[in-house]
């Protein structure tokens, strides 16, 4: 049998999001984001992908980010559970609305920075290492509704600015950070990603990869002022990873995969390697795309690289030329992929692939032969309380074991990773439906789709088990 080494200090841990956890959505002087406007429920989809008809929350509708799991009242409890599973570090976001309600107010609210600074705290107590994402899908609404959010070249002063209140404040307890979650996202859910709303008539690629570029110079600015201001930080990129396999050697299907993989890519080759890959030239150039540049992007871009790569892991993908194999695409899922016949589902759809996160995790390594974080990992599946009152979560522990085991089988390798920090440590409110009932946790929350529950916290069975793979750096896998 295998035994797993992972490195010293290796940082084991878990990953949640402001909007996902918090609640408290107008508490402290907070304003509304976009994530406030996503409704549980049919019209969810059309909003995420930029379909926004109204600014205002609507009558009738439920917005699971309202109260979510009630973090923002409850994470002592919540860290206290994390520290009992021996966590080394979470990861979380911070709203920026909650420091700069319209985003680009004049002065940072006191409330917003202290809520944050008193979860620091917490975690740092219970020595917890905060890894904090800057802007993790919720742009404040405002910037949206008067600039047209990150399609504006104005956002990144004021992304800059919130950047730089953040690392200044926090620059004693946050020593990893990161600049915006998924950024590959904004070209597959651009309201979630980017804040993107079209209008009919629009050329949406052209809109898309223009707040692409905007947030990779606001991204750049970012991981400058982050080596200024706190030289012993470590700032990173996030990449939605996932290899994507063609579905036969055919090399047309092998082309394509490696086109539709390069498509993500082309964000990280920007921010690890300070440049505009040529193959991404020639997709604008060949579909008359044009990024307005100004003088200087190029050169912050080269510049200021970051110091990892986060990204998160779910699934593979694959793809084909053939036309009677992409009638097989599946649907609902944030990256459309025909059906793998190697490969079980989710319960939501999406592909289960242990081996892939092993490929993934050699492929970016050796593309970019940098640090690797691994931030964002698990299996989003329907739990049922027993008879006994548990919940006996065997196949996200089965899920979690290959996974790990893969991951181990690249550190040795000689790949080389920072930390591993599984997705909603604690259940929280699903990104794609707004769903309670996707659950990735060890700790079940009592909420249901509807908002009804206690909110009560109770641990499953894989919370000791992940307890035991921290306490054993591992080796027990
Ligand atoms: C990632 C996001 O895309 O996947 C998270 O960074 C999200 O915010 C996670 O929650 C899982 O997706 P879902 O839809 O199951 O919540």
């Amino acid at each position: 049998m295998t035994k797993y080494v992972f490195p010293e200090g290796f940082l084991w841990g878990g990953a949640i999001a402001a909007y996902q956890a918090e609640g408290g959505y107008l508490e402290g002087g907070k304003g509304l984001t976009t994530a406030d406007l996503m409704p549980i429920g049919q019209k969810r989809w059309d909003i995420l992908m930029g379909n926004l008809t109204s600014f205002k929350p609507q009558e009738g509708e439920f917005y699971p980010s309202h109260e979510a799991i009630d973090f923002y009242h409850r994470y002592k409890e919540d860290i206290a559970l994390f520290a009992e599973m021996g966590f080394k570090a979470l990861r979380l976001s911070i709203s920026w609305a909650r420091i700069f309600p319209n985003g680009n107010d004049e002065q940072p609210k006191e409330e917003g920075l202290k809520f944050y600074d008193d979860v620091f705290n917490e975690l740092l107590k219970h020595d917890i290492q905060p890894v904090v994402t800057m802007s993790h899908f919720d742009v404040p609404l405002y910037l949206v509704k008067e600039y047209g959010s990150w399609s504006n070249r104005k956002l990144i002063q004021f992304f800059e600015t919130y950047a730089k209140t953040l690392l200044n404040r926090y620059k004693n307890k946050v020593k990893y950070w990161m600049t915006f979650n998924e950024i590959n996202m904004l070209l597959h859910m651009p309201f979630v990603g980017a804040g993107l709303v079209f209008k009919e008539g629009d050329n949406m690629l052209q809109i898309q990869y223009q707040a692409a570029h905007h947030q990779l110079v606001a991204s750049a600015l970012a991981v400058k002022a982050c080596h200024e201001i706190i030289p012993d930080a470590m700032i990173g990129c996030m990449l939605a990873a996932g290899v994507t396999y063609p579905y036969t050697c055919k090399p047309d299907d092998v082309q394509k995969a490696m086109d539709k993989d390069r498509e993500s890519y082309f964000l990280v080759d920007v921010q690890s390697r300070g440049e505009y890959p040529g193959y991404v030239k020639r997709f604008l150039k060949e579909n008359n795309l044009t990024i307005e540049m100004e003088a200087g992007d190029e050169e912050l871009l080269k510049k200021h690289t970051v110091d990892y790569i986060g990204f998160s892991y779910y699934g593979s993908r694959a793809t084909s030329t053939d036309p009677e194999i992409l009638k097989t695409i599946t649907s609902g899922n944030v990256f459309s992929s025909v059906e793998n016949p190697f490969l079980e589902n989710s319960e939501w759809g999406w592909p289960i692939d242990a081996k892939g996160f092993r490929i993934t995790i050699n492929q970016l390594y050796d593309r970019y032969q940098k640090l690797l974080f691994v931030v964002e990992n698990g299996l989003g599946a329907i739990d049922v309380i027993n008879s006994e009152g548990e919940v006996n979560d065997d196949y996200r522990i089965d899920y979690l074991r290959k996974h790990l085991k893969e991951m181990g089988e690249a550190i040795q390798d000689g790949v080389e990773i920072l930390g591993y920090t599984s997705w909603g440590p604690i259940d929280i409110i699903s990104n794609t439906t707004g769903e309670m009932k996707k659950r990735y946790g060890y700790i079940y929350v009592d909420k249901d789709n509807d908002g009804n529950g206690t909110l009560n916290r109770m641990k499953k069975k894989s919370f000791d088990w992940y307890k035991n793979i921290i306490a054993t750096n591992g080796a027990v896998l």
